[in-house]
Formats: C-alpha cells, sequence, structure tokens
C-alpha cells in the first residue's frame, strides 16, 4: 500500500433482476466492507463503489414474462437490494445503477473512444433471427432439444438438465421463445474487442508481475491466457441497454459486460463529478475489485483490455475474488429459490446483522467453496457471539456498574498475569493487519475473537466477583485491564460487527476509535463513566432455526412439484396380460418396520380371505408405522411371494411417488370390505 495515496474499491454489481442473497454476500459485499471499514479507521483515503448491473438479457425476460418493461423490473430490484445493503451496514459511499443517464453517456462515451482509437473490429455474422417477431434472438430466448441428453427444453447458451454450455446452432429443432416461430439464420454486424491483440501484455502484467493475486484468481487467469485468447463480441441485437453509439447499429446495444464494469467509472462521476478522475487516472490511487469467481475474467482480461484499450486508465492492482458458497449442501439457486434471502432475513431476524455478517465472515469461501447451514448460523451465534465475545463484554461491564457505580477504576501495580494477558493481546493488532492486507478476512476475525478469548479467560481465571471481597485494590486493577481489552474489541470488531462495535463503543462512552490505538490499554480513562450495559448478543434458540430451515424444505419442495414431469409411460400391455394381474383391498391389521432395514415395513393385513403378511419399501415415508393400522390399503394379491429379510412376502401395496420421491399409499375414496377386487 505504501506506494499509493488512495484505493478504490469496486463491487461487482448485482443485476437488478431478483434480490441478493447470501452467496452475492459471502463473496462480495461483506468482505468489501470489512476492508473498507478497515482502511476508514487506518484514516486511509478510500472510496466504496456500488450499483446496480440493469442491462442484459434475463431482465428482459423477466419483464416480456410478467407483462411489464425492463425498466420496472429494475426499478423494483434496484430499491430492494439498495436498502437491503444499507441495512445490512454495507457502507458505499454510492450505490447507482446503470440504467442512469450518466452511465448511459459515459458508457457510450467509452465506446465511441474505443471506435475511434480502432480498437474493434468489425464483423458479420450469422445469428438467428424470429422472423415473426421480426427481431434477433439473444441466445436465451432460443430453445430447442439438447444434442447431447435430448432434454427438449434446452436453452440456446446452455442445457440446464445435463450442464452442459451450448451454442443456438447445435439446438435440434430450435424455436422462438417469444413467438414460437422456426427462426432463420440472418447477417448481422458487431463490433469486438480483439482480445487475442492484448494477449501478450496481459500474459506479462498478470503471470509476471501479480504473483501475490490469490491462487484461485492467478490459476484462472492462466488457464484463460494458456487456452489463447479470441475476440469477443462488444454488441448485441438487443433492445435495452446503452445504444451503440455510431452509424449503422440501430437495434444494437452494448453488450451488458462491457458497459458494465465501466458502470464503476459512471458511479464514480456520480458521486465526485469534478473531482473523479483522480480516483481512475491517477497512479497515486490503488484500484481493487471485490467479486465472485464467476466474473474473474471480466475484470482481469477483459476489462483490463477495455482500460488499457482506452489509454488514460488505471488497471486494477488486486482483484480479491471468493469462490462460491453453498446452502445446506446445495449450489444457490435463485431460479429453484435455494437461497437465503438477505431482504428476508432482514425482516425475520430483526437487529442481527451482525450476526450474518459475523458467521459470512467465520465461513467465507475465500479459498475453495464453502457451505452455509442454519444449524452453523445457530452455533456460532451461541457459541462464539454470546459464550465468548458477549458474556466477556457483559460480565465486565455489568461487574464494573456493581462495584464502582460505572466508573472505570484505578489501575494499580501490575501483576505478572496482567503482564502476560496484556502481552498477548497486544498481539492481536499485527495479526489482523496481516490477514487484512491479503484478504484472509476469515483468519484476521478468528484474531479479533481471540481478543475476547482473552479477555474471557482473564476474567474467569481472576474471578474478581469473588476476590472483591477480600482484596479491593487487587480487583481494581483486573476490572480495569478488562475493562481496556473490552474497548480494544470495540475496535478490533469494527469492520466485522459495526453494529455491535457501535453499541459497544457507546456504552463504553469512546467517542471516536482509530486502528492505531488497537492494543492500548489507556483507551478508557479512570474515573471515566460507562452508559446504560445492554447484551451485545442473544441467544438463538432452536426453533428460530427450525423455521428457517422449514422454509427452506418447503421452497424445494414447491420447486421440485412445479418441475415435475411425469415418467414416461412404459410400452403398452394387451388387455390378456393386464387381466393378470389381482388388485385387492386390504385393512391394515399390524404394522411394524423390519429390524435392521431402513426402508421396510411388515404388514399384516385382513384380506378377506384369512390375512395375509406384506414387506413393503416405505418405511421412509411412513416413519410411524403403528399410525396405519386400521387404514385401507390397495395391493396386489397374486404376486408371487418372496422373501425379505427372512420374512415371506405376499404381496405388493401400491402407493404412488410424489415430485419429491415420497411415497403415498393407495386407498379407495371409502371403506370396502376387505377382499374387494379392483379393476
Ligand atoms: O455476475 C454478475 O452478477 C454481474 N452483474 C456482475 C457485473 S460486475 C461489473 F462488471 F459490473
Ligand atoms: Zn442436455
Amino acid at each position: 500500500m505504501d506506494k499509493f495515496k488512495r484505493t478504490l474499491v469496486t463491487t461487482a454489481l448485482p443485476y437488478a433482476n431478483g434480490p441478493v442473497h447470501i452467496g452475492h454476500l459471502a463473496g462480495v459485499y461483506v468482505p468489501a466492507d470489512i476492508y473498507v471499514r478497515y482502511l476508514r479507521l487506518k484514516g486511509e483515503e478510500v472510496l466504496f463503489i456500488g450499483g446496480s448491473d440493469e442491462h442484459g438479457v434475463p431482465i428482459t425476460i423477466k419483464a416480456r414474462k410478467e407483462g411489464v418493461t425492463p425498466q420496472d423490473i429494475v426499478d423494483r430490484y434496484h430499491g430492494i437490494i439498495k436498502k437491503s445493503f444499507e441495512e445490512l451496514g454495507i457502507s458505499f459511499d454510492i450505490y447507482s445503477r446503470t440504467s442512469s443517464k450518466i452511465h448511459h453517456e459515459t458508457s457510450s462515451d467509452f465506446f465511441r473512444r474505443l471506435y475511434e482509437k480502432g480498437e474493434f473490429i468489425e464483423k458479420t455474422s450469422e445469428q438467428y433471427y424470429d422472423p415473426e417477431a421480426n427481431q434477433f434472438l439473444a441466445d436465451r430466448y432460443i430453445m430447442g432439444t439438447c444434442p447431447h441428453c435430448k432434454n427438449p427444453n434446452a436453452y440456446g447458451d446452455q442445457c440446464e438438465a445435463c450442464g452442459t454450455s451450448l451454442s443456438p446452432l447445435e439446438l435440434i429443432d430450435p424455436h422462438s421463445t417469444i413467438s414460437g416461430a422456426k427462426p432463420i439464420l440472418k447477417e448481422t454486424k458487431h463490433w469486438y474487442l480483439p482480445l487475442d491483440k492484448h494477449e501478450e501484455w496481459l500474459r506479462k502484467w498478470i503471470l509476471e508481475e501479480h504473483k501475490e493475486w490469490k491462487t484461485n484468481v492467478y490459476g484462472q487467469c492462466k488457464s484463460w491466457l494458456d487456452m489463447g485468447l479470441q475476440p469477443r463480441a462488444v454488441s448485441r441485437d438487443l433492445d435495452w441497454g446503452v445504444p451503440v453509439p455510431v452509424e449503422g447499429a440501430e437495434g444494437k446495444v452494448l453488450y451488458v459486460w462491457f458497459d458494465a464494469p465501466i458502470g464503476y467509472i459512471s458511479n464514480t462521476k456520480e458521486l465526485l463529478p469534478n473531482d473523479w478522475e483522480k480516483w481512475w487516472k491517477d497512479k497515486d490511487t490503488r484500484m481493487l475489485h471485490f467479486i465472485g469467481k464467476d466474473n474473474i475474467v471480466f475484470h482481469c482480461i477483459v476489462f483490463p483490455a477495455m482500460l488499457k484499450a482506452e489509454g488514460s486508465y488505471n488497471l486494477p492492482d488486486n482483484v480479491p475474488a471468493n469462490e462460491f458458497l453453498n446452502l445446506e449442501g446445495d449450489k444457490i439457486s435463485t431460479s429453484r429459490n435455494w437461497a437465503v434471502w438477505l431482504h428476508e432475513y432482514l425482516q425475520e431476524m430483526p437487529g442481527k446483522q451482525d450476526v450474518l455478517r459475523y458467521v459470512l465472515t467465520a465461513n467465507a469461501p475465500e479459498t475453495k467453496d464453502n457451505d452455509f447451514t442454519w444449524k452453523d448460523f445457530q452455533t456460532r451465534n451461541n457459541s462464539e457471539l454470546v459464550a465468548i465475545f458477549g458474556n466477556f463484554v457483559n460480565r465486565a461491564l455489568v461487574l464494573t456498574q456493581k462495584f464502582y457505580g460505572g466508573a472505570v477504576p484505578a489501575i494499580g501495580e501490575l501483576a505478572e498475569i496482567d503482564r502476560q494477558t496484556i502481552a498477548e493481546f497486544q498481539k492481536v493488532k499485527a495479526n489482523m493487519e496481516h490477514n487484512l492486507d491479503i484478504f484472509r478476512f476469515r483468519d484476521a476475525l478468528k484474531e479479533a475473537m481471540e481478543l475476547a478469548r482473552i479477555g474471557n479467560k482473564y476474567l474467569a481465571d481472576m474471578e474478581p466477583w469473588k476476590l472483591i471481597k477480600t482484596d479491593e485494590v487487587r480487583t481494581a486493577t483486573i476490572m480495569h485491564v478488562a475493562l481496556q481489552i473490552a474497548a480494544n474489541l470495540a475496535i478490533a470488531f469494527e469492520p466485522f460487527t459495526p453494529f455491535t462495535a457501535k453499541k459497544l463503543r457507546n456504552m463504553l462512552s469512546m467517542s471516536e476509535i482509530k486502528w492505531s490505538d488497537l492494543g492500548r490499554i489507556d483507551l478508557l480513562k479512570e474515573g471515566s463513566h460507562i452508559g446504560q450495559v445492554e447484551l451485545l448478543f442473544e441467544k438463538i434458540e432452536d426453533d428460530v432455526v427450525a423455521f428457517q430451515i422449514n422454509k427452506l424444505e418447503e421452497a424445494k419442495k414447491k420447486n421440485e412439484l412445479s418441475n415435475y414431469k411425469p415418467a414416461e409411460v412404459k410400452a403398452n400391455v394387451p388387455f390378456e396380460e393386464w387381466e393378470k394381474t389381482d388388485i385387492r383391498v386390504g385393512t391394515v391389521l399390524e404394522c411394524c418396520k423390519v429390524p435392521k432395514a431402513d426402508k421396510l415395513l411388515q404388514f399384516r393385513i385382513d384380506d378377506g380371505m384369512g390375512g395375509r403378511t406384506i414387506v413393503s419399501g416405505i418405511a421412509q415415508s411412513y416413519p410411524e408405522p403403528e399410525k396405519l393400522v386400521g387404514r385401507q390399503v390397495l395391493f396386489i394379491a397374486n404376486f408371487e411371494p418372496r422373501k425379505l429379510r427372512g420374512i415371506v412376502s405376499e404381496g405388493m401395496i401400491l402407493s404412488a411417488v410424489d415430485a419429491d420421491g415420497k411415497l403415498v399409499l393407495c386407498e379407495p375414496s371409502r371403506e370396502v370390505k376387505p377382499g374387494c377386487t379392483v379393476g
């Protein structure tokens, strides 16, 4: 950092076609906010830029589906996203949007400058066109059969059934999702950024001059560069976006990935109309892009090539991209509603912003994909935030109220244990800095927590609540040291849990905090008064977590049901064959689990003919088999008897297989005589 005067921090602009979820937060916004808060605490000059990405095909598809305009869609989600970031304490200096006038102008000018400098190549190619809707079709607007798995609903860019990336030309029987028409191939002209021409300097710049980049980022760049870069189209045939500002480009807009990163520039301009250039062009400014791993190529290769082609801008100094966060063992998915949405979390867990920030940092996907589970959320809250951090601060402050009426007691002579404790907590600052400076926020947070652990242990070992009865002077020293540790916590946790840090600062009547004060034992003056003591964190009970888990399960079920496609019907069976199957109604007399078999239940059935035993593989759908007694079931009566786990099963009980795989017993719609035939 020494060679720079100031830092510009950008965060990936989230698409405004849905709210943000915990995956976005853990990968991008929480780490960026921690870093920015840390720099501000150090008194450094920093600018934190965010905004919504409001162009691109998915927004137009959503609008079409809902029968509204793309502007309606982005207005809705931009509002939700902006508000939820604010409520989580993501401390942007500006959070703006790419549908703004200033962004249209900035990205249009940027394109024109590259165009005039001859930095693009123009190419004509054949693309699918809808002859009924009279428009070119973006890949997502074309559906057809996947050539690999024969899924009839594959998109022009990807088959979601087998995960293969496709080109629309590969689809079998393609059709337009706008009119249903069969698309025709038609020539269209586009502008391409010749990345191949930039390959050489990019190789040197990244592979030789930025070996310090995170290994996941460096590795991905290396593999792109080793594959060889190709020209990339920077325009599209679409009516939503920034119009291509050259003659002969009617009906064409800038590709969303061309205009989105320019959004960082537009937003800086919007905030600082007279001063923005120093943040982008001054060599003393360091630029950092916080992004998720899916954005690496755009921020490390494409955007730098654009900036270099323009000629007057800085290149990023680092791109600390993270891996992905999964949810309860499954990939987060907007379309499957498998996510914890930030705006819902804020509503359902009021006042718990810092718990989420803490858990997402403690478990951040910094070097590999990680998993968020509600159980882990609860454990980290209850056994770390409440039991260590909260407990220590509460003890220290409550005892100060009780023993000294809230005044910081005088420090006396230090004993060896005090010195050791102080020396230990003074190491925390350097350890935190070491990790924060290289974007290792999990480890930095562990160090901050270490400070609370040290405080907790100190109080537990010293037992001032007992000592007060025998040695008031010594107790005062211990309480003084404990209060100084609490004051240090208010600094160390400010980047991670800013709401809690503020609460703690207020309780300790600390006016201003600085990073350089971390490690000091004179932050609170003798005799100064602490304010009203409140709990920093509260326990999260099982029912709160159960509610969230249940919500996810419901979402999964709903999704499975709405995507349900019945299995293919088997080959026809002649009537004479079918007739041979003898289905009857029986009444359950007894039902129990088969020992050592997870899936099997043993039934005793009144079949109207003296009774029979049937073993059925439905135990997982009916965990309380005794409750089935008295119910009627359908069973195949002439199914050849067979032995299952040593029990002879004389038939087969019929059940439906629901979309979620659960088995549901079939029964007559009113009670009938056991032994009745079914046909
Ligand atoms: O992946 C995404 O969500 C993109 N909207 C990120 C854009 S980052 C930047 F270029 F604006
Ligand atoms: Zn497929």
